[in-house]
């Protein structure tokens, strides 16, 4: 499925229930919680929507707003290893759920948001 065609059956209503699903369980997490600005938790949840919108979408206000993504440099503040990597995947898994995106637009947003989360790890897995 190509972006075009997520973009049709999402548009940014389906975008914004995702990450407003996804940001709700934040907070709540043991793990990733604490890495989020609390005090600035809709910001986040903008720049992601955005973010989608401009990646999947080809809407501008993202780069208009924050520039070229540059994700693998803005994430270097946090430690992202494998469990980081895997919980970010789980949460937006349960959140695309929960906003109702189709089994075929979950999976195909799926594949996109592991090989992404995967680029973004900058801990080495433990090896003894
Ligand atoms: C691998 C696990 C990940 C972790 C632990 C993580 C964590 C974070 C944190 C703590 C922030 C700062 C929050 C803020 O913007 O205020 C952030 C920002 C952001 N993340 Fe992630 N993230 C992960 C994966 C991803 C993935 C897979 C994507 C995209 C598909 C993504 C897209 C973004 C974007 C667009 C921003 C805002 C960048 C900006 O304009 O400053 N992240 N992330």
């Amino acid at each position: 499925m190509d972006e075009a065609t997520i973009w049709s059956e999402l548009g940014p209503e389906g975008f914004r229930r995702v990450v407003a699903a996804f940001y709700r369980r934040i907070p709540g997490d043991d793990l990733l919680g604490p890495m989020y600005p609390a005090e600035d938790l809709q910001g986040s949840e903008d720049r992601l929507y955005h973010f989608l919108c401009f990646r999947i979408g080809g809407v501008p206000r993202y780069l208009e707003e924050r520039g070229h993504p540059r994700l693998r440099m803005r994430h270097l503040p946090f430690r992202i290893g494998e469990a980081e990597r895997d919980r970010w995947l789980e949460i937006m898994a349960a959140a695309m759920e929960e906003a109702g995106v189709s089994p075929e637009v979950a999976s195909a947003l799926g594949a996109f948001f592991s090989q992404v989360a995967d680029f973004l790890r900058n801990q080495e897995p433990f090896s003894p």
